[in-house]
């Protein structure tokens, strides 16, 4: 079985907002990921993407169909709480996720709260801030710290409660680019050297290239997903859809547009910039 198995779920806010109550936000999805998996998950403001992320760590119940983590059902009361260890959550703005005044105490919140022993809360609270590459700044005032490290700390701070898997909710949609990069190349780093399963929420679809798999949503269903090549050669599906593919396949595309005989469509600028010499040449 899959670390996470999404099974044909259904989720529909019965609160008023915006006058009508939202039908089908999470639309009959089925998903799963693997442990060890970096998958991405883009589609537009509105389509579902945070409604299914608080389905993996228990937030939220689907109305119809299951969603099991480690073979738990999220329904079952009693495994609530191992679920959520097992699945952090981060969330897009990191000024609301920071608790306490000093980085490490800030970090230490998340297995203080699980009853971890002192001495062990020391150890992960270190190994987690230098897993994001943090630990010079443990003893500084997360107020003082730029957008992007900001959201480093946060990651950290779940990262303490030791979970398998790493669910991000656009945790860079608030950075600049320099931001942007450091979260980035951190969640890489804690996917390829600790084996961390990563779910990236994101509308970058920039970040989504370096993904394992790439899901892409629409009005709450799971309208195509695969590799990153497979997902962003389907240009055309996904500009029928009004979404973005990243700048270095837009760009391939058009060239192939005017005549270009690129045999594929380039994912990133290096790639890009290979293939046109390969042509030229
Ligand atoms: N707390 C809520 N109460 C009522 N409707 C909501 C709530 N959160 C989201 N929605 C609605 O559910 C749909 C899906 O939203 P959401 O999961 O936030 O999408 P995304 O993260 O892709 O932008 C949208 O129509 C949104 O307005
Ligand atoms: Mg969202």
């Amino acid at each position: 079985m899959s670390f996470i198995s999404i099974e044909n779920v259904f989720f529909s806010y019965d609160n008023i907002e915006d006058g009508k109550p939202v039908v089908n936000a999470v639309d009959g999805v089925s998903l799963s990921v693997e442990k060890g998996e970096f998958v991405a998950v883009i589609g537009h403001n509105g389509c579902g993407k945070s409604t299914l992320a608080k389905h993996l760590n228990a937030m939220l119940l689907p109305d119809s169909g299951k969603v099991y983590v480690d073979g738990d059902d999220t329904c079952d009361e009693e495994k609530t709480w191992d679920i959520r260890a097992k699945v952090g959550l981060v969330l897009q703005n990191p000024d609301n996720q920071l608790v306490a005044s000093v980085v490490e105490e800030d970090v230490a919140f998340g297995p203080e709260n699980l009853g971890v022993d002192p001495r062990e809360i020391r150890e992960r609270v270190d190994a987690a801030l230098k897993a994001v590459g943090m630990y010079e700044y443990r003893l500084h005032a997360p107020y003082k710290l730029s957008g992007g490290q900001k959201q480093r700390i946060a990651i950290a701070g779940i990262l303490a409660i030791q979970p398998q898997c790493i669910v991000l909710d656009e945790p860079t949609a608030m950075l600049d680019p320099l931001g942007r990069e450091e979260v980035l190349s951190t969640l890489l780093r804690l996917n390829r050297e600790m084996g961390m399963t990563v779910v990236l929420i994101t509308h970058y679809m920039d970040e989504a290239v370096p993904a394992d798999r790439v899901v892409v949503m629409d009005s709450g269903k799971v309208l195509l997903q695969g590799t990153p090549r497979e997902v962003f050669s389907q240009v055309e599906l996904l500009k029928k859809h009004r979404l973005d593919v990243p700048q270095a396949a837009e760009l391939g595309f058009r060239l192939r547009g005017f005549g270009v005989p690129f045999d594929r469509v380039p994912l990133d600028e290096q790639e890009c910039a290979e293939m046109l010499l390969e042509v030229l040449q």
